[in-house]
């Protein structure tokens, strides 16, 4: 099956980004999302992107305009009708997440495969809002997308080998690594990762150390590129709320619990680097 057209819904941080990889990697992309100006903001990240590539040298300015020109920017989910296939990269809500596929489903043709950018949604949980359960995967991205190697690849119980060997390919086509997960709570990435970053804001919160302290032990003492609450201040804190609560919930285990000082930061408006202000300002 030849994927020529790819779907993304949503055209913020992840969704942009993805459209973005897949633009560079020669496919026409349909990039959706609720609001002219959120759909506006997403291309004009996308621009500020490549320009950077161009001042780099990695890209000529005619490659820029010719990946530009390769994104149809819209906010009509129904335009999904001409795509191959669709990922889904909204905002991480099970209910708003679980109306986009039951669209996708009707407009999309029934051999077009349909993919979440989810972080930590169960797969069979979306898939069971479709007809076509085995055309369903989880295509989970990294932030931020154009830079991050990995793609985790995750099979819903449904999930037919067909799915799961094209998704795989196009991680290939993007120039990405996949890793292959099995469906449960937060998969392999979050499942992990997020855990670290509530340890990290339990730290802040009890008075073991103060942001900077907690980040340069981990930064330095690690080696890791950033540390944990930098990090949440990248990914979303609504959205590291949103995956500690799959796992809490997911695996009803009182060590996901997450902590009462990103949920009351999170109930501030304080999500970090997209609201200018969570355990940093910006
Ligand atoms: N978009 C596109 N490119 C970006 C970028 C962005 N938002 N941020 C940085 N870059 C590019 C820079 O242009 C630069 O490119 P070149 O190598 O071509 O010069 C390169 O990335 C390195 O950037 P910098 O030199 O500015 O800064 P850095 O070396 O500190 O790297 C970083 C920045 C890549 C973000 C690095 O700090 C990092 O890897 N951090 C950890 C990120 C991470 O863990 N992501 C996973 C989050 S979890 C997730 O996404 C899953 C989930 O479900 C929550």
């Amino acid at each position: 099956m030849d994927i020529f057209t790819f779907g993304v819904v949503g055209s913020g941080q992840m969704g942009n980004g993805i459209a973005q990889v897949a633009a560079q990697s020669g496919l026409k992309v349909i990039m959706s999302d609720i609001k002219e100006e959120f759909v506006a903001k997403g291309l004009a990240v996308i621009d500020k992107n490549l320009a950077r590539n161009v001042e780099k040298g990695k890209m000529t300015a005619a490659e820029k305009e010719a990946v530009l020109g390769r994104i149809k920017p819209t906010v009509n989910l129904s335009d999904m009708a001409a795509a191959d296939y669709v990922v889904e990269a909204a905002v991480e809500r099970e209910d708003l997440k679980f109306n986009i596929f039951k669209e996708l489903d009707s407009v999309c043709p029934p051999h077009v495969m349909l993919a979440s950018n989810t972080s930590s949604i169960p797969i069979g949980r979306i898939a069971f809002q479709t007809k076509r359960p085995e055309r369903v995967i989880g295509m989970h991205f990294m932030n931020p997308v154009p830079v991050m190697k990995l793609v985790e690849v995750i099979r819903g119980i449904a999930t037919s080998d067909e799915t799961f060997q094209i998704t795989w390919n196009l991680c290939e086509k993007f120039g990405k690594t996949a890793a292959q997960a099995a469906d449960y709570p937060g998969f392999i990435a979050n499942r992990i990762l997020l855990p670290m970053i509530n340890e990290a804001v339990y730290c802040l919160f009890e008075g073991v150390g103060k942001p900077e302290d907690i980040d340069t032990v981990m930064k330095l003492g690690m080696n890791h590129p950033m540390g944990p609450l930098a990090l949440a201040d990248l990914i979303g804190l609504d959205t590291c709320l949103a995956i500690m609560e799959t796992l809490y919930n997911g695996f009803k285990d009182s060590k996901y619990r997450p902590c009462p000082l990103l949920r009351k930061y999170v109930e501030a408006g304080w999500l970090g680097r997209k609201s200018g202000r969570g355990f940093y300002s910006y």
